[in-house]
């Protein structure tokens, strides 16, 4: 029977540590589905549109990875899917307790829907997606973190658009101090 698997997050960018699970999980399962949650009551930085596809953009090269999106509850997304697994990365001890009150809310509603933790490389295991728009927010390079079609976007949106290199003389872009 082939194993699909639902990979859900914001994705609020998509990061190195994030396409290390979905490559992990690629190998692991017949099909990973990288599921954005839809949530108008938090605000993202990128739409759902441009999350989708930098996702799209970012895993090509995995043929059996597949990007959507879904709101509501994931447990319900899932199934309708026809999915019996649920990844999370696990980075720290941090994410655990959060993580396991998910993994355990989720079997509650639907017993049949496993959720696997997965570890990222170490070399990201420090890595999120708020703390790439905080360096970016205050001119720091985010490079080799996230895609560069991240960086990228980042950096037109909220950096100084010199790609997280300071302009002449260390100063950067704006209102001069
Ligand atoms: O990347 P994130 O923000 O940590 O992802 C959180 C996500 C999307 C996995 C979680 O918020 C979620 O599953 N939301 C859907 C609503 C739901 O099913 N909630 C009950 C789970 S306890």
């Amino acid at each position: 029977m082939k194993v699909l698997a639902v990979y859900p997050g914001s994705f609020d960018p998509v990061t190195y540590g994030h396409l290390d699970i979905i490559r992990r999980g690629s190998r692991l399962f017949d099909r990973i589905v990288v599921a954005i949650l839809r949530n108008p009551e938090k605000k993202a930085l990128f739409s759902l549109a441009e999350r989708k596809r930098i996702v799209r953009l970012a895993t090509r090269g995995i043929p059996n990875v597949t990007v959507d999106s879904f709101d509501g509850l994931l447990v319900d997304y899932a199934r309708r899917r026809g999915a019996r697994v649920i990844v999370r990365g696990l980075r720290a001890l941090s994410d655990f307790e959060y993580e396991y009150q998910m993994a355990l809310m989720n079997r509650r509603l639907d017993s049949e829907i496993e959720t696997v933790f997965m570890m990222p490389s170490e070399a990201y295991s420090y890595l999120s997606s708020r703390l790439v728009k905080e360096v970016v927010r205050v001119g720091g390079s985010v490079s080799g973190l996230v895609p560069p079609e991240v960086e990228r976007r980042l950096d037109q949106r909220i950096g100084n658009g010199t790609g997280g290199k300071k302009g002449r003389g260390g100063r950067r872009k704006g209102k001069a101090s």
